[in-house]
């Protein structure tokens, strides 16, 4: 087997692994994913629940460079994403307050995974599949996962995990693991709270300040969504978060739950459902211009949010852009 004719591997099936992962089946090359989790999404997966899909991670994302803007119209046309035009708030030192927008803002439909299940269509996928290490025989990248068991031979890997969960991976390439061990990820913890009847408000997405919680929406406003229960997602701050990091699930619920009776300022019932989510790896804490951090030579790189802007458009680009690189690399 030749190093062109080996399969490539990319390890991570959010956005980022699988923008590069279309680009480069287009191009005829095999690809073989590897997930951790039992479905594909990432950050952008939703979960199911007794009160229907829920997003808890990516509420909805915008579209501001060119080639962005672009695929998500191919997305609309296709039917994986629908506008999402909430009655937006703010509130700031408690006052809630309206503030619409022009912003044209995006989600799955009919829910956030929509977009990458459907970007994942028929490639080869191994889910519950932890890779720990990545190491390269004489010609050829092999993985190995969690279970012991060895996987390859491939051509190139493809590491499109968050930062610390890259480090690791990267150990072949010490440049790469440096670059990755400099970025930090913040924590968010995230909640969701179902009620039988709808809360008395007209809001249906909020932006936070001088609070616990950084954002809320109601997800029965975005297109397609279960309205038989009006549920809403609560994100607390990156600084919430790292303070009660290893509070309980339960405890979390019910802070969060306060601060939200308190700005939301209509009656709340006790919630009939509720689940809390921690994201360890939520976002960078800052942003960086690298695109991809890429030896070409030895066919290793590693893509995500973290490499551009903590959101879903950044990771789709990172992805595009280690897909351009690598096939530039071959010609
Ligand atoms: P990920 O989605 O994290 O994908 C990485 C994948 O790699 C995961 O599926 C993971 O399971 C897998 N993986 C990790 N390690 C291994 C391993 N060793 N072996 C195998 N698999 C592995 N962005 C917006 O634009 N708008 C928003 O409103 C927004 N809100 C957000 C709210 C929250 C709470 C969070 C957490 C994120 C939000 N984001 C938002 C950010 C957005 O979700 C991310 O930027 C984007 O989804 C990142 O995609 P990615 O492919 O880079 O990484
Ligand atoms: P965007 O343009 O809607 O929002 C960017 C920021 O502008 C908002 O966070 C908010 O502070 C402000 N803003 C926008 N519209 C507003 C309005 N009508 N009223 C008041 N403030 C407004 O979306 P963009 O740029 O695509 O950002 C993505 C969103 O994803 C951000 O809200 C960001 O905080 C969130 N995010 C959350 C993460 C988490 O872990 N909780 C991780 C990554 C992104």
């Amino acid at each position: 087997m030749t190093a062109a004719q080996a399969p490539i591997a990319i390890i991570g099936t959010g956005i980022a692994g699988l923008s590069a992962a279309q680009v480069l089946h287009a191009a005829g090359h095999e690809i073989q994913l590897f997930e951790k989790s039992r479905g594909s999404g990432g950050r952008m997966a939703s979960k199911r629940s007794d009160a229907g899909a829920l997003d808890l991670g990516a509420q909805y994302f915008t579209a501001r460079d060119r080639r962005f803007v672009e695929a998500v119209q191919q997305w609309q046309t296709r039917g994986w994403v629908s506008e999402w035009s909430p009655n937006l708030y703010h509130c700031k030192e408690g006052l809630l307050s309206a503030s619409p927008d022009e912003q044209v803002r995006w989600v799955g439909s009919p829910r956030m995974s929509a977009i990458t299940r459907a970007m994942l269509g028929a490639l080869a996928v191994h889910f519950s599949c932890r890779i720990t290490e990545v190491f390269r025989g004489e010609r050829h990248w092999h993985l190995l996962d969690a279970e012991g068991k060895s996987h390859g031979p491939f051509s190139h890997v493809i590491v499109a995990t968050p930062a610390p969960q890259a480090t690791a991976l990267l150990a072949s390439a010490p440049k790469l693991a440096s670059a990755a061990a400099t970025v930090t990820m913040e924590p968010t913890w995230a909640v969701a709270l179902a009620f039988a009847n709808p809360l008395d408000s007209p809001v249906e997405g909020c932006f936070v300040q001088d609070s616990p919680l950084d954002w809320l929406a109601r997800n029965r406003s975005k297109p397609g969504r279960d309205t038989s229960m009006d549920t809403w997602v609560l994100h607390a701050t990156s600084t919430w978060s790292k303070q009660h990091l290893d509070l309980s699930k339960e405890a979390v619920i019910e802070q969060l739950h306060g601060a939200f009776a308190e700005l939301i300022g209509c009656a709340m019932p006790a919630p009939t459902f509720s689940l809390a989510h921690r994201w360890l790896y939520a976002r960078p804490a800052s942003a960086h211009q690298w695109g991809v951090l890429a030896d070409a030579d030895l066919g290793l790189y590693a893509c995500g949010d973290w490499c551009l802007s903590g959101r879903v458009e950044g990771a789709w680009l990172s992805g595009q852009e280690t897909a351009r690189k690598l096939l530039e690399h071959l010609q």
